[in-house]
């Protein structure tokens, strides 16, 4: 029986043992390299460029030589890569190696579902594999660092970058992005399959006003310190090599200039002595943001608040010589940097290790394996009428139509610039595969995702005709969603609701699978399916993923990390909010306004389309029912100190086997400050047998009722305590208890 628990968010003991391991001299292996380093070759440590374009200018080779760089990003083949570390290792004055970065954001060759599918998993295990198989395949290529995870809390879709996301939840990106963490950087940085993984962006990105990518956020510090920070805090204790900055300001001061986040709460706080990077050319921004003059002011500003190393943009290197001559920046302020520069270089063994022979790593037998594990583990069924999934064997002949069914890049998702069009299996080819290809028919209807045109809706339509059943593939290709892809509408793009209408004139039953990088607003078209699966952009084999959790060989276990609206109105929603002193009742769905004379309806929801989301977070079915029953204390009281035992009956009520993810929530009632409706504290994965009743018990601790205080200090307060076990964030069996 697999059964598993995440309760504790993240274990300190993680963090500690990384950061002791053999790693032993590396502070005075570091002082004695500072010691002999020029202030040129000191801020040359602190550069980093996407400038190595294969094959390697000499000109570029002359700077490695000179010590002008200390990390290169997104550049270079093998090859060039070992060349220029043999440079740098052999030729440069101190010999200090080249950190090489990347974007390894799901995968590096193989590429698995985009982060916030990973999220739907709800599985820490798996995530934790995809994130070693990544760095195994970086590491094998000389890359020992990358720009992931990101668990910037997102809880507006129109936000592009909701697709690199863990989500809406604190509880769950940290618990994930602490997994993600583990995978990447191994048992030991000094490993030669470790890559060091960045927590990013620090802070607050998710919170772009309008949700327009790169926008201001403006979060109040209670807020910042409930929702946006545990994530990242998870990920410190998790022992996250670096930090990267972010683009916004947040209430006004960028997040790279921002000395209250990274050097008060990233250093003071949390006690962090890993590097910071800016984000893309992000310490120059500052100046277009109005937060300083010129380069001189940004590089001064962002070195003053804790940018150890300056991504792509050149102030560091142009201008901090200069400031240290005239006093403005202090030779303390710039060698606190180089440590922390050092300090990872040494942790990562990159001094002791020879530069690997250069290889092209490609996804193998069992990367694909996990792949699509992952990836039919990431699914999330949101709709299955009279179950019409599992197709059964009747259904002889399918139709495979729509945009998205045979698109092997559009299945990739954002952050694929790695993936190998050759190794995708795309949902077409895997029905062909598994099926035979004369019980599929296919016609795509449309060209792409965005196509307005209706000419091939004819062969579409003849298509599910002469099939037994119609699966219709819908969503947004890849381009549509990651960075500066924010949208306004949420809806399918392009004539998609015409196609599905049009399919579902044939009376053939039709099945919906949605690929796409974020919530989309789609009520209209799971109306017309019979069952709806939300497969978000799915990686390499996303294709057999679908076919064979369609066809029954794998069960639906995914669930959302992610409100969905029922419009784009209504965003942004999110389950874990304070209530109102008007909270509107499940008795108001429906839109009650009475009329002049006796209006009724004075509470908070809207009067043109219901209160509630589309799907509430925690959201997703299986191909089975699932009973919850019987919760029980094992105290009417909490004692400070103590811990709590909840517990509930789930019973499986069908005749197929499922994954459940049981979901424990809580509810401080009355507080010092206004607490959400409701907070997740805990999640665990239990497989039931057809006909199986489990009792699942969760731990609750005064430490998962704390919130912040009016002085941001972290408090319980006695009072009633509610309590549910639960399938989603709207649902489950409840019960009170009193913290004493
Ligand atoms: C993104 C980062 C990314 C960096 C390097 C930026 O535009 O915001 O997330 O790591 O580029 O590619």
């Amino acid at each position: 029986m697999r059964f598993s628990l995440y309760t504790a968010p993240v274990a300190l003991v993680t963090a500690a043992a990384l950061f002791a391991q053999p790693q032993a001299g590396v502070e005075s292996r570091v002082e004695q390299l500072l010691a002999r380093m020029t202030l040129e070759e000191k801020i040359g440590q602190m550069s980093q460029s996407t400038a190595m374009s294969a094959p390697i200018s000499d000109n570029i080779k002359a700077e490695i030589r000179a010590g002008r760089w200390g990390s290169f990003l997104n550049a270079g083949s093998p090859a060039d890569r070992a060349e220029a570390q043999r440079i740098a290792t052999t030729e440069s004055r101190l010999r200090i190696p080249l950190l090489f970065g990347r974007d390894v954001i799901h995968g590096y060759k193989t590429i698995f579902p985009i982060p916030l599918g990973q999220a739907a998993s709800w599985d820490p295990g798996i995530v934790e594999q995809m994130a070693q198989q990544a760095a195994r395949e970086a590491s094998a290529e000389g890359i020992r660092w990358t720009f992931a995870p990101m668990m910037d809390i997102a809880r507006d879709p129109r936000w592009g970058r909701v697709a690199e996301s863990l989500g809406e939840d604190p509880y769950l990106s940290g618990t994930l992005a602490a997994a993600m963490v583990r995978g990447f950087q191994g048992s030991s940085l000094s490993d030669a399959a470790s890559i060091a993984a960045c927590a990013k962006h620090f802070a607050a990105y998710g919170a772009a006003e309008a949700g327009r990518d790169y926008n201001s956020a403006w979060i109040p510090e209670i807020l910042l310190r409930e929702v946006y920070l545990p994530p990242f805090r998870a990920a410190r204790e998790a022992g996250v090599a670096s930090f990267m900055t972010s683009f916004n300001t947040l209430n006004g001061i960028p997040a790279t200039g921002n000395r209250f986040l990274l050097r008060q709460i990233l250093r003071e706080e949390w006690h962090y002595d890993g590097l910071v990077v800016s984000d893309y050319e992000a310490v120059t921004e500052m100046i277009k943001h109005g937060f300083a003059r010129d380069a001189a002011g940004a590089a001064k500003k962002a070195l003053a608040a804790g940018v150890d190393m300056e991504m792509v943009s050149t102030s560091y290197f142009e201008q901090l010589r200069s400031l240290v001559e005239h006093g403005a920046v202090s030779i303390g302020e710039i060698d606190g940097a180089v440590r922390n520069i050092l300090r990872l270089k040494f942790r990562l063994g990159l001094f002791e290790q020879k530069i690997p022979a250069p290889v092209e790593v490609v996804p193998n037998a069992s990367s694909l394996e996990l792949a699509e594990r992952a990836a039919a583990e990431s699914m999330v069924l949101l709709k299955n009428e009279a179950n019409l999934l599992p197709l059964i064997d009747a259904v002889r002949t399918v139709a495979v139509i729509g945009p998205l069914a045979d698109s092997a890049m559009d299945q990739m998702g954002t952050w694929s610039m790695d993936a190998r069009p050759e190794t995708v299996e795309t949902p077409l080819a895997a029905f062909r595969r598994l099926l035979g290809a004369d019980r599929v028919r296919y016609a795509p209807g449309l060209r792409n995702s965005r196509d307005q045109s209706t000419d091939a809706f004819a062969a579409a339509v003849s298509a599910a005709r002469s099939a037994d059943a119609v699966v219709l593939f819908l969503g947004e290709e890849s381009i549509l969603s990651g960075e500066a892809r924010s949208r306004a509408f949420l809806d399918l793009p392009g004539a998609q609701q015409a196609l599905i209408d049009a399919v579902h004139a044939t009376g053939k039953p039709v099945v919906a699978v949605i690929m796409a990088g974020r919530p989309l607003t789609f009520h209209d078209a799971a109306a017309k399916a019979g069952a709806v699966v939300y497969a978000w952009h799915p990686g390499d084999r996303g294709g057999p993923a679908i076919a064979k959790l369609l066809l029954g060989q794998y069960e639906p276990s995914g669930r959302l990390p992610i409100t969905f609206p029922r419009t784009v109105g209504q965003v942004p929603i999110y389950y874990s909010h304070l209530n109102t002193g008007r909270a509107a009742s499940e008795k108001e769905l429906g839109i009650p306004m009475g009329n002049p004379a006796n209006p009724e309806g004075y509470t908070s929801k809207y009067i043109d389309v219901d209160f509630t989301p589309e799907y509430p977070f925690g959201f997703g079915l299986s191909y089975t029912t699932l009973e919850y029953s019987a919760i029980a204390l094992s105290s009417p009281v909490l004692e400070t100190g103590q811990s709590i035992t909840v517990s509930a009956d789930i019973a499986n009520r069908g005749t197929r086997a499922a994954t459940e993810t049981v979901q424990c929530y809580i509810r401080v009632v009355v507080a010092s400050v206004a607490q959400p409706v409701r907070k997740l504290t805990s999640f665990q994965r239990v497989l039931l047998k057809p006909g199986e009743r489990r009792t699942v018990r969760f731990t609750v601790s005064p430490k998962d009722l704390a919130f912040y205080d009016e002085h941001m200090k972290l408090v319980t307060e006695p009072g009633r305590i509610q309590v549910w076990i639960a399938p989603d964030a709207a649902r489950g069996v409840g019960a009170e208890f009193e913290l004493r």
